[in-house]
Formats: C-alpha cells, sequence, structure tokens
C-alpha cells in the first residue's frame, strides 16, 4: 500500500469481488400442464453458502434451479436472488450477465471453439475487450489446472477437462451464484472428486453461492447443506425460518445485508427491489 501520495476511494478501492448472493424462495409454485412441478417450495439461502439440492427424478429439482437462474418463471411465489426478485426470462440479460451463471451435465461448450474461446465468449457478451478477453481466459483456465488445454477443441478433452472449462466459463463474468445441474453426472467417480475440488476451490476463492443439483453422493458430502425434495416439496434440509416464509423477518434479513445486483446500462442497483415496495 502507498503512502506517497493521497489516495482516491474510488481509483484506489480494492477490486474485491462482491460475495455470493442471497437465495430465498417463497411459496413457489410450478406447473406443467397437468404435473405439479414445485408445490409451494420455499427455500432460503445464505450467501456465500453451498446447497446441494437431492431427490428422485421427476421431483423437481431441475424446475427450482431454472426459475432461480430465470430460464423459466414461477405460476406463482417469488424469488429473489441478491435482494432482488429474479427478473422474467425475456429481461434477464444483465441477470444472467452480471449474477447468475449455470454448468450443466453436458457443459454445452461450442465444438468448434477451442477451450479458450469457449470462455471467451462469456466475455464478449459482457462487452470485454479483446485483449482483456485473451487475459482473463487464459487466467481462468490457468485457474482450473488447464491452462495447457487453451487450444484444444472440447473433442479433444476429457469429460472431466469439458467440466473444468465450463466451469471456468461460468466463472468469467465473476458471477455471484453459481447453478449447476448433474455437473458430474457425465463423469467417473475419479473426474467427478477433481471436478468437485476444483469448484470447492473456486469458491473458496470467489466466495459466490453455489447450487448444485446432484444425485451424487460426493457432491451432498461437500455441501454446507444438502435439501432434499420429493414430489415438488422440499423435505428435509430447509432452514427454520423456511417454515415461515410469510414472516416480515426472513426476507427483509436476506435483502439488509446485499447490495441489489449491478445493471450497468439501467442504473436499477439504486432502485429499491420491485416487490419490496407498498
Ligand atoms: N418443460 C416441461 N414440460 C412438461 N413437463 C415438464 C417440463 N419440465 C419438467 N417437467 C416435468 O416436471 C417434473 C419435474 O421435472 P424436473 O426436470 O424438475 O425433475 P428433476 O428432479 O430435475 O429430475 P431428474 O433427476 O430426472 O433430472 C417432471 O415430472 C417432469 O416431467
Ligand atoms: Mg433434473
Amino acid at each position: 500500500m502507498t503512502t506517497l501520495r493521497a489516495p482516491s476511494p474510488v481509483a484506489d478501492a480494492p477490486q474485491v469481488d462482491e460475495p455470493g448472493a442471497p437465495v430465498q424462495a417463497e411459496e413457489v409454485v410450478k406447473t406443467f400442464g397437468p404435473v405439479a412441478a414445485l408445490r409451494g417450495v420455499s427455500l432460503t439461502i445464505a450467501p456465500g453458502e453451498w446447497v446441494t439440492i437431492t431427490g428422485p427424478s421427476g421431483s423437481g429439482k431441475s424446475t427450482l434451479l431454472n426459475l432461480i437462474g430465470s430460464l423459466d418463471k414461477p405460476d406463482s411465489g417469488t424469488i429473489r436472488v441478491a435482494g432482488r426478485p429474479v427478473p422474467e426470462p425475456h429481461e434477464a440479460t444483465e441477470f444472467r450477465r452480471h449474477v447468475v451463471a449455470f454448468v450443466f451435465q453436458d457443459n454445452l461448450l461450442l465444438p468448434y471453439l477451442s477451450a479458450q474461446s469457449n470462455i471467451e465468449t462469456a466475455l464478449i457478451a459482457a462487452g470485454v475487450s479483446r485483449q482483456q478477453r485473451r487475459e482473463r481466459s487464459l487466467e481462468l483456465l490457468e485457474e482450473v489446472g488447464l491452462a495447457h488445454r487453451g487450444g484444444h477443441l472440447p473433442s479433444q478433452l476429457s469429460g472431466g477437462e469439458k467440466q473444468g472449462v465450463a466451469l471456468a466459463r461460468a466463472l468469467a463474468n465473476r458471477p455471484r451464484l453459481l447453478l449447476a445441474d448433474e455437473p458430474t453426472g457425465a463423469l467417473d467417480s475419479e473426474s467427478s472428486k477433481r471436478a468437485l475440488d476444483l469448484l470447492r476451490t473456486m469458491r473458496a476463492r470467489h466466495g459466490m453461492t453455489v447450487i448444485v443439483v446432484s444425485h451424487d453422493n460426493a457432491v451432498a458430502e461437500r455441501a454446507d447443506r444438502v435439501v432434499r425434495i420429493v414430489d415438488g416439496e422440499v423435505v428435509s434440509g430447509q432452514r427454520e425460518s423456511d417454515s415461515r416464509a410469510h414472516s416480515r423477518d426472513a426476507p427483509d434479513r436476506v435483502h439488509g445485508t446485499q447490495p441489489a445486483y449491478r445493471d450497468p446500462d439501467q442504473g436499477r442497483a439504486a432502485e429499491p427491489p420491485r416487490g419490496q415496495v407498498g
């Protein structure tokens, strides 16, 4: 730290990543035609917490994850991330760019782009310059231990390496919430363990909140908390506060700990979150 010149509070402010975003779902209902996928799910997740969601096939796990990440919208109930209601899918560009990121089982890497270019795609969307994209993607490749694979196409990577690249890409814009749906589902147990170790390291380094949907016991073992969903309802792992989701305390406490997410284009961060007024 220099003492030779008067510090400018803006220019010299440390570039600390924003902490993990809190998540709060209240009485979330989602149906697909006759199928009640979620039947009133209330769930509070603390900033920086790692929650694994387990449960039988068809119980509503992916549905819940998709609603939290604004890939779909609930029929009723509310979900807040970082103290603000999750925007509707068609209004979620900034939310997906700056707040939330996904990792899926099948990693969704673009097959014709190298590992490094795949990471850069996330940065293009965020308007990062070419030079900075190169630097940041290389830095991320190093962080996930794949600097030596930057030039490889996805078809030239192992399953575990592909998930490492997918994780690096997900972290490129420093999300405050990482959502992963069966991220180890296509990996053998050794690769799965390495991927989870990596996720743990990255969470410790970046501080984001992590929600992982998984059947894998190894994933559950690493979580701060395991939430179990059966037939569209949370049957275990809820916090006490979730069972009194309508009390005024829980939402205010969660909202009070974190600023709203940044929306640089529209300056929404300064506004009170929608749905909290009146
Ligand atoms: N887009 C959709 N259209 C119709 N039904 C759907 C749709 N998405 C999910 N469902 C139904 O909603 C229920 C919950 O699905 P969901 O994908 O959330 O389950 P899951 O717990 O993630 O299961 P799995 O462990 O097999 O991935 C299932 O009965 C499923 O068939
Ligand atoms: Mg699923």
